[in-house]
């Protein structure tokens, strides 16, 4: 026969916290641990960089000693500008490949990503980009060149 050796508890001993207490305690000091962990990590991220997008509509100041026929890329645009005996027209420099920006070279344009080639008009020499670059409307305003990203005209409009 075994015997409890139990002490006997006076009544101002603090009551025992039951295993399972510990564990719904530790369970709560585990979420607001993760939570705060979290909420820190939040306001960590790096805040949105939000770039001014220049204006689809700019305008170009024209080399005076363009040639004919050779290309005039304004700094910071994907659009080729031309002058001939005709007028002043613009071709945009995004390939209708995959929209990566076209290098002028003296037969037209080139792509750099697949090798697509396009004449200086914008027309498909070499694929496998599948359709010409468009042409831009371009206006004169005040005897400045304005040219409109955003407008394509159909191939072939020069404005004199
Ligand atoms: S993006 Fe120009 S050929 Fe593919």
């Amino acid at each position: 026969m075994t015997t409890s050796a139990k002490t006997p508890r006076s009544r101002l001993d603090p009551e025992p916290v039951p295993r399972r207490d510990w564990l719904g305690l530790g369970s709560l000091w585990a979420m607001g641990g993760a939570l705060l962990f979290g909420f820190t990590g939040m306001m960590k991220l790096p805040k949105a960089a939000v770039l001014a997008s220049p204006s689809k509509r700019f305008r170009v100041a024209m080399p005076e000693n363009l040639a004919a026929g050779e290309a005039f890329v304004p700094p910071g645009r994907a659009v080729a500008v031309f002058r001939d005996a005709e007028g002043v027209y613009a071709v945009s420099t995004i390939c209708t490949h995959l929209g990566c920006v076209v290098k002028p070279n003296p037969e037209g344009f080139e792509c750099p990503c697949h090798g697509s080639k396009f004449a200086a008009d914008g027309e498909v020499q070499k694929g496998p980009a599948p359709r010409p670059l468009p042409w831009l409307k371009v206006s004169i305003s005040g005897g400045a060149v304005m040219i409109d990203e955003g407008a394509t005209v159909p191939h072939g409009t020069k404005v004199a």
